[in-house]
C-alpha cells in the first residue's frame, strides 16, 4: 500500500475545502485561470487518469474529487511529481458539490471510473452513481459536454445504462479506445489495472449532452 508522504509540498494541488466560503460556488478562473475547459472526475482514487488527463491535455483545467482524504492526497502527490500544472483535487464529497456548487453547465466533461460497487442489498443506497448524480452532471455539463463511465461490475453498469437512458439529452456516444499500455501508468484508472492485469471484463459506456433539450 502506497503511503502518504508528509515532506512533499501538495499546496498547489490539493484544495482546502474549509477555507473555501461554505456553500458558495466554485471559481474555474479562480482555480485554473481564465477560459479553460473543464473536465471533473468523481472518486478520483490515487489520480492515475486524472494527472494523465492533465499532462494529455495542457489546455483543461483537471479537477478531481475524493471523498477518501489519504487517496486525494496521493494522487495531488502524483500531479506534483508529474510537474503537471492544470490538476487540482477536492478531498471531499462530489455529491453536494455537483449537486450545488459547480456553476451550471460549465463543465466539458465528466468521468467517474470504477465506483464502489456496495454488493450489499442494503448498502447499494450508497453508490454514488444514482439519480441525483445524474441530474448533477445534466446540471454541470457545458451542451455537447461529454460523460464517461467504467466499472468492473456488469450489474451496475446495466443501472447506470438505464439512468441515462431515461435522460433523452444523453446521446450514447462510442469510448475512447483504451491504452495498448506499456507501462503501470499506461492503463486507464488504478483500478482498470488491477482489474485488466486479472483478466477481469471492464464495461464502459460514454455519452455526450445533446445542445438542445
Ligand atoms: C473503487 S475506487 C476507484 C478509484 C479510481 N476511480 C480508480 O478507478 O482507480 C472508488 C473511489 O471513489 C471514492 N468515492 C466514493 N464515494 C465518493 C463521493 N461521494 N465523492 C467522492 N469520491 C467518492 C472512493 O473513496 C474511492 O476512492
Amino acid at each position: 500500500m502506497t503511503r502518504p508522504r508528509a515532506d512533499l509540498d501538495v499546496s498547489s494541488v490539493l484544495l482546502e475545502p474549509e477555507r473555501f466560503p461554505p456553500d458558495a460556488p466554485l471559481s474555474w478562473p479562480d482555480l485554473f485561470g481564465d477560459g479553460r475547459p473543464i473536465l471533473v472526475e468523481v472518486g478520483s482514487g490515487k489520480g492515475l487518469f486524472l494527472v494523465n488527463a492533465g499532462l494529455q491535455r495542457p489546455e483543461f483545467g483537471c479537477f478531481g474529487i475524493e471523498l477518501a482524504k489519504k487517496y486525494a492526497r496521493l494522487a495531488a502527490e502524483r500531479a506534483v511529481k508529474s510537474g503537471v500544472t492544470n490538476v487540482r483535487m477536492w478531498p471531499a464529497d462530489a455529491g453536494a458539490l455537483l449537486a450545488r456548487r459547480i456553476p451550471e453547465a460549465s463543465v466539458r466533461e465528466v468521468h467517474v471510473y470504477f465506483p464502489d460497487p456496495w454488493w450489499k442489498k442494503r448498502h447499494k443506497k450508497r453508490r454514488v452513481f444514482n439519480q441525483t448524480l445524474v441530474a448533477s452532471i445534466l446540471r454541470v455539463l457545458e451542451p455537447n459536454g461529454e460523460l464517461h463511465v467504467a466499472t468492473d461490475v456488469e450489474e451496475y453498469h446495466g443501472v447506470i445504462r438505464e439512468l441515462l437512458a431515461g435522460e433523452p439529452r444523453f446521446a450514447e456516444i462510442d469510448p475512447p479506445p483504451l491504452n495498448d499500455p506499456e507501462h503501470d501508468h499506461d492503463y486507464l484508472t488504478n483500478f482498470e489495472r488491477k482489474y485488466r492485469i486479472e483478466g477481469r471484463p471492464v464495461y464502459r459506456s460514454s455519452y455526450r449532452l445533446t445542445a438542445t433539450p
